[in-house]
């Protein structure tokens, strides 16, 4: 299948199911901004269920906040976000569209240069110098000479290349203007003091959080990739200054290996080095993914030295030095941020098959790794008489505490196979005039779609066993 089919489906598939439904889709939708449905709820929790034991289980010296979104405005100001957090912009007079230069002129290169790889090699080099230097002329006459046409009007009527700040502001009657969040990490930095106080921690420790995170991105089609208003998985690492470069790959390396756990496909995984740093950041790396459009950045790792704390003491002109290790000093920060939509679509592109049956026939199922899947074990009558829909709504009954299970009985066995199939359900169970005699029932798995007899009484400890996150936990935790 091409690939903008293969990512046309996985959205259709998203929405058909209840896992990713467009925002205000009544109202024709919200560019750049997503709903979860059911499905996508539980498996997007599942998601941070894991990353959060992660961080705040298996390491002793992180722990977890979760601070508000709305902050003090001069946080931005200190962040150097108010000044800095810009990107640049071009627009189409025609179609009235606007596009990010530096992306308009690698998918250009991309798509027409990726059998000559020198050519794009120098194109993409003069990109980065050009960003570098900040001169927006030469990124608009390579747009020329490339002869770049906007998708739409198909003309190359672009206007200059300016800056704009990627914050929402909130307009407010009586207070300062105050801003939506770009990055949760500012809530992390202004509760150092009262972390590290009220929990009694020394450096190293890191503090984790995971949150919602706002950006005037300009609309890349991208799905879940690129929206205005996202999660992020973030945790601030902080450190003495001379350790930076130690915590710096300790932490590339961790982050990497929690990816490859997550996945287990290291050819879909590459770290490239920063050409072009945050303001914050002293040295970054990305963790890029294989996704349907092309290797893309999914988790970034950064050292931001004292850049944040040390504005910070400035602006609030509170101390944020410490004195430990018998001298006093700004700690340094290693930060890992991971986009929380991204290893969704990451996870659910990856899991998402179509396979022929051997009758050839096709059928479409999620791969989910069992910890991940929205549900994780689903539960039938064969038939909807006789007794056997009452046997199956007890053992549903009976385990829903302890398992996220499904009780369906609305159609045909083989439809509610297919279905559990299409959600990621990893088991079915099914009762049927046997389970009268024996008190077994019939359990189907979702990836071999073998099936064999298993007693009642040991159900819940097979689901336990099959879908328990502790049991992965703890192999990463022998990685890490
Ligand atoms: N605190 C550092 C920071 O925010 P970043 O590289 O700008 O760094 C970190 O963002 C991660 O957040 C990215 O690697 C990505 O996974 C996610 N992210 C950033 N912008 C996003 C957007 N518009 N939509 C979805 N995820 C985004």
């Amino acid at each position: 299948m091409k690939k903008c089919y293969i990512f046309d489906f996985l959205i259709s598939h998203a929405k058909i199911y209840g896992f990713i439904f467009p925002s205000s889709d009544i109202y024709g939708g919200l560019n750049a901004v997503y709903d979860y449905g059911p499905y996508g709820i539980e498996l997007k929790n599942n998601i941070k269920k894991f990353w959060w034991k992660s961080m705040t289980f298996l390491h002793e010296n992180i722990v977890g906040i979760d601070s508000s979104i709305l902050m003090h405005s001069n946080i931005w100001n200190a962040s150097g976000h108010i000044d800095e957090f810009n990107e640049l912009l071009i627009d189409n007079k025609d179609s009235k569209k606007r596009y990010r230069p530096d992306i308009l002129i690698k998918e250009y290169v991309e798509k027409n240069f990726s059998k000559n790889p020198k050519k794009k090699e120098d194109i993409l080099f003069r990109l980065s110098k050009s960003l570098k230097k900040k001169d927006f002329l030469d990124l608009r006459i390579l747009i020329d000479e490339l002869n770049i046409c906007d998708p739409i009007s198909k003309t190359k009527n672009w206007t200059k290349i300016r800056y704009f700040n990627m914050m929402f502001k909130i307009k407010n009657e009586n207070e300062k203007d105050l801003y939506l969040r770009p990055e949760t990490a500012q809530g992390i930095f202004c509760n150092f003091h009262n972390v590290k106080k009220s929990n009694r921690m020394k450096i190293p420790f890191g503090i984790a959080q995971i949150g919602k995170s706002f950006r005037n991105e300009i609309f890349s089609k991208k799905f879940l990739f690129r929206m205005r208003e996202f999660e992020q998985m973030e945790m601030q690492f902080f450190i003495l200054p001379e350790e930076e470069k130690k915590w710096y790959e300790y932490w590339k390396n961790i982050r990497l290996k929690w990816h490859l756990f997550f996945f287990g496909d290291k050819k879909n995984y590459k770290l490239r080095n920063h050409d072009h740093l945050a303001h914050y950041a002293s040295y970054g790396t990305d963790i890029e993914y294989k996704f349907p459009f092309g290797f893309q950045e999914i988790e970034g790792i950064h050292s931001r030295r004292d850049f944040d704390l040390k504005k910070h003491e400035f602006f609030s002109k509170k101390k944020f030095k410490v004195y430990e290790s018998k001298k006093n000093y700004i700690p340094y920060v290693i930060e890992t941020s991971l986009g929380l939509d991204r290893i969704f679509l990451a996870i659910f592109f990856s899991s998402l098959k179509k396979e022929k049956l051997e009758n050839g026939n096709i059928r479409i199922v999620l791969k989910l790794p069992h910890y991940l899947s929205p549900i994780k074990a689903a539960i039938f009558p064969l038939v909807k008489k006789d007794g056997l829909p009452e046997i199956a709504k007890k053992i549903f009954n009976n385990f829903k505490i302890k398992h996220k299970l499904i009780y369906d009985q609305k159609e045909s066995i083989g439809k509610l196979y297919r279905r559990q199939d299409a959600i990621g359900t990893p088991i079915c169970f099914t009762v049927d005039y046997e389970t009268k005699e024996t008190n077994t029932v019939t359990m189907r798995y979702r990836d071999s779609m073998k099936q064999k007899r298993v007693h009642i009484k040991n159900i819940s400890k097979i689901i336990q066993k099959e879908t328990g996150l502790e049991k992965n936990l703890k192999k990463l935790s022998h990685l890490i």
